[in-house]
């Protein structure tokens, strides 16, 4: 069959909850950003996981920025959707601009994986997947296929795993 060689994935979330850590741990060694900083507007890397090429466009998740991630919902084969686990307060933000991407004409009638990564995962505040996926409505999604993993970027634990998945999802 088709086997695809390069995916477009989308990585959005709020500010914060850790898009670019997650995206800077899978770039080679010699690609590695040291110092990361806000994204203004985005920032696109490529990066490869078991022979499938990526290319990430890494969306800011700052308030002024969101309304660009829609332009790069049409040629997207996959999204990978931050969610910084320990910040309860701003999750109901979160699952809005998940509503809202949802409910997108370039999103709604197109069977896209999304992977959620419940970020933060070493904080002693954060909730569990399980939370997460609730406090984000994710079992009435149910024209999506999804995936969501508890991750600690700063360590990469969970990044594979969920990474993985959505690689599975596109070939
Ligand atoms: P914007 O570019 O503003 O949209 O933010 P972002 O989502 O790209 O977040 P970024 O990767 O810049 O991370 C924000 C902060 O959270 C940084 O200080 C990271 O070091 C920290 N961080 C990211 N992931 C984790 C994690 O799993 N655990 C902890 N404790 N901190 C994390």
């Amino acid at each position: 069959g088709f086997k695809r060689k390069e995916a477009s994935i989308l990585v959005v979330g709020l500010d914060n909850s850790g898009k670019s850590t997650i995206i800077n741990h899978f770039k080679s060694e010699e690609d590695k950003t040291i110092d990361i900083v806000p994204t203004v507007g985005l920032n696109v890397e490529k990066f490869k996981v078991k022979s499938l090429g990526f290319i990430a466009f890494d969306m800011s998740g700052q308030g002024r920025y969101r309304n660009l991630w829609e332009h790069y919902y049409q040629d997207v084969n996959g999204i990978i959707f931050v969610v910084d686990s320990s910040d309860s307060l701003r999750i109901i933000v979160a699952k809005d601009e998940l509503d809202m991407m949802l409910q997108h004409k370039d999103i709604k009638d197109r069977n896209i994986p999304i992977l959620f990564f419940a970020n933060k995962m070493d904080l002693r505040e954060a909730l569990s997947s399980v939370k997460v996926s609730q406090a984000l409505g994710l079992d009435n999604m149910k024209s999506k296929s999804w995936h969501i993993c508890a991750s600690n970027a700063l360590t990469g634990e969970g990044l594979q795993e969920g990474v993985e998945w959505i690689t599975d999802q596109l070939k």
